[in-house]
Formats: structure tokens, sequence, C-alpha cells
């Protein structure tokens, strides 16, 4: 797999701290920061999987629970939360949307194998190095006839913006955290290799829904942010 180096496009050359320390602190405000636009948008223009017929669901990198309330208000009743940063799982846990939260890596959850009839995993993959221990859990939690859907930042974004990740911390300082860029040639060859088949894939661009809620981003208008794959386990 080849690896392409974030360090190339960074165009804002902010401290970078860890995946526990920045969502630690981001934490305050992270719900404030993170538009709806960016994954719960693409998340209804999926044409698979269907909502409606998901009995139990597995949110790998849960946050605060937003894509868990989002599947929830869908219908969805049994969702069960994984997320390395403690502070996060704790206003998921308030939210209310999980059935369980456990505090692990996404790619070695410790949940039962073979359960879910969806696994879902929204805007984490850019913090991972490798994609494929990710896509490899998402494969042994899945029943078989299961979805995984991920959302994630469109590398073409990442590159042409050099934006990391990033928030603002209590001392007013703009902070990185640790962002990787994976090409979708990354994303096809994990899901592949972990025995996925590729069932629904969507792409936004910076239009005039986006520019009402970020009128700054006017000079991205027309390039794609994210991208959203549903994979089938067969
Ligand atoms: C941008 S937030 C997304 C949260 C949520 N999915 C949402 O859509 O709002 C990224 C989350 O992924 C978590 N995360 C990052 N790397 C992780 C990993 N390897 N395993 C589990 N969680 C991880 C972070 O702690 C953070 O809560």
């Amino acid at each position: 797999m080849r690896r392409v180096d974030f360090q190339t496009f960074d165009a804002r050359g902010y401290r970078t701290v860890d995946v526990r320390t920045g969502y630690g602190e981001w934490v305050a405000h992270y719900e404030d920061t993170v538009e709806d636009v960016m994954d719960l948008a693409l998340l209804e223009r999926l044409v698979e999987p269907s909502w409606q017929s998901v009995r139990r669901a597995a949110d790998l990198g849960c946050g605060t629970g937003r894509t868990g309330q989002w599947l929830r208000d869908r219908g969805v009743t049994r969702v069960d939360g994984v997320d390395v940063t403690q502070e996060m799982l704790e206003l998921a846990r308030r939210r209310g949307a999980h059935e369980r939260l456990v505090e692990a890596d996404a790619a070695a959850t410790g949940l039962p194998g073979g359960s879910y009839d969806l696994v879902i995993c929204s805007l984490i993959d850019e913090h991972l190095d490798d994609l494929r221990p990710l896509y490899a859990e998402a494969h042994r939690l899945a029943a078989p006839g299961a979805a995984f859907v991920l959302v994630t930042f469109h590398p073409h974004f990442i590159m042409t913006s050099g934006m990391p990740t990033h928030y603002t911390n209590a001392a007013g300082e703009p902070v990185a955290i640790a962002t990787h860029v994976h090409l979708i040639s990354d994303h096809v060859a994990a899901g592949l290799g972990a025995g996925w088949r590729l069932a629904d894939l969507q792409e936004n661009v910076i239009d005039d829904t986006w520019l009402a809620v970020k009128p700054k981003w006017e000079r991205f208008r027309n390039h794609p942010f994210s991208a959203a794959y549903t994979w089938r386990k067969d």
C-alpha cells in the first residue's frame, strides 16, 4: 500500500498532537465545529444500505454520538459505540444513543464477531496510518450480508486545502491532530483485501449548501470534500 505523507501538503504548520490528546481537548467545542453537511448529508445520499432494515450496528470512532444519534433517528434501535478518547465517550454516554460504549481502538474493538448487520465509521480514518486493520475488524464484526459504511475526508480536499484536522485549544492556539492522506485506491485495496464488495460510493462537493455554512470556503467551490463508501459482506 502506498503512503502519501500529509507533511507534503501541510499549509498550516500547526503543532500536532495525537488523537487522544487532541479530541480530549476539542471535546468541549467539537459539536459546534463539525457540520452535518460533512458527513450526515452524505449518509442521506447513500442508496445502500436500507437503514430501516438494520437491527444492530457498531459505530467505530463514535465520538460524542452524532452518528449513533443519526442512526437512532432512522429507527436503528441497537447501536454499540467504540472510541479511543474517553472524554468523547463521556459525551456519547450523556447523549444516550448507544446501547453499549467501549473505550478501544476501532481496529481491535473486542466486540463480538459476526454480530452486526451494520458497521459504520465516520470521519476517523484520516487519523489511521494504515486502513487495512480497520477494514479487517469491520469485516470480523459484520454478520453475513452486513454493510460497512465509511465516511471519509476526500483525499483531494486534504491535499488541495493543506488543512489537517484541527481545533483551537483553550489558550486560543490552533492545534492539528495527526492526519493521514488515504487515496481512493487505498480504500478499495483495503476493502477488497478484507473480503468486502463495494456496493455504493458517494462524493460531495463544496456547493451552495456548503457555502451557506462556511462562506469563507468560496475558493473551494466545486472541490470534493468528503466521500461515503458502502461495502457489503456477501
Ligand atoms: C472527527 S471525530 C468523529 C466522531 C463521530 N464519528 C462523528 O461523526 O461525529 C473522530 C473520532 O474518532 C476517534 N478515533 C480516532 N482514531 C481512533 C481509533 N484508532 N480508534 C477509535 N477511535 C478513534 C476520536 O477519538 C474521535 O472521537
